[in-house]
């Protein structure tokens, strides 16, 4: 199928998650040269929006846009996987331009790697994202029937905690995996903190299974329906956040080096 590209060229653009993971999501898009500027919002006050209603979920995320309104920005990235579950739909109602989550990228470009649609599909995410199964209908509508949602809520608070291997890690991954002992074929990180303990995520089973990571997925996505320009250096990220920006900074440095 040949994907007819958009007319829009984006340059500026905005990346908005609950609090500092969307970091994960902005390193791809900043070490992919394609844009010229990055303004990166983290609503740090009201994080996590993993363990809230969708209502509040929904409404967070409309407020977000309040925030990105004098920027005149091209394009807007929604890192977090809980915002592209219960968010996107109302916040590209009211746009003036165009807005893309996560989670229809991330299928898009396990369909791309993963040809054997009976493959062992294991999502992992916040509550609200696995509560949504939105992860798990677009599978099926691709075919995909082989899938178990897991919502693994403890890594976001270890990995906020700047722990990435070790024992307690460890346990918290046995804790939950035991819930899905058979090695699957593919696990979709579903939450912008999770690529950063991908190692011990994958390390629990005695085969590696092809990962899933949202801001490799949503570079996919962009080069297939965008056409990007070629800056070859990377982008000038400003951050901002809802609550002590310097925290936020500080995670920055830690996660981009
Ligand atoms: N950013 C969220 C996500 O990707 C994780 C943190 C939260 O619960 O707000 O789902």
């Amino acid at each position: 199928m040949i994907v007819q590209k958009t007319k829009i060229i984006p340059q500026k653009i905005g990346v908005f998650d609950s609090g500092a993971g969307g970091i994960s999501v902005l390193k791809s898009l900043i070490h992919s040269h394609n844009f010229e500027e990055i303004i990166y919002y983290g609503d740090t006050a009201r994080v996590p929006y993993g363990v809230r209603s969708p209502e509040t979920i929904a409404q967070y995320s409309l407020e977000a846009l309040e925030f990105f309104k004098s920027f005149n920005l091209d394009l807007l990235v929604i890192a977090c996987n809980t915002v592209s579950a219960y968010g996107l739909k109302a916040m590209q109602e009211v746009a003036p331009y165009p807005i893309i989550g996560v989670i229809e990228p991330g299928v898009l470009a396990l369909k791309n790697k993963l040809a054997n649609k009976d493959s062992k599909i294991l999502i992992l995410g916040t509550k609200a994202t696995i509560q949504s199964k939105l992860y798990s209908k677009l599978l099926s509508v691709e075919g995909y029937h082989n899938t178990f949602g897991l919502a693994t809520s403890l890594f976001v608070p270890i990995v906020e905690e700047g722990i990435f291997e070790g024992a307690i890690l460890d346990s918290t991954i046995a804790h939950y995996f035991k819930q899905y002992p058979q090695t699957p074929d593919a696990i979709i990180l579903g939450c912008t903190h999770f690529p950063l303990i991908a190692n011990s995520i994958t390390n629990f089973y005695p085969k590696k299974p092809l990962l899933i990571h949202s801001g490799e997925a949503i570079m996919e996505y962009l080069h297939s329906s965008y056409i990007l320009k070629n800056f070859n250096k990377p982008a000038q990220v400003k951050f901002y956040a809802s609550d002590a920006v310097e925290n936020l900074e500080k995670i920055a440095n830690l996660w981009l080096n």
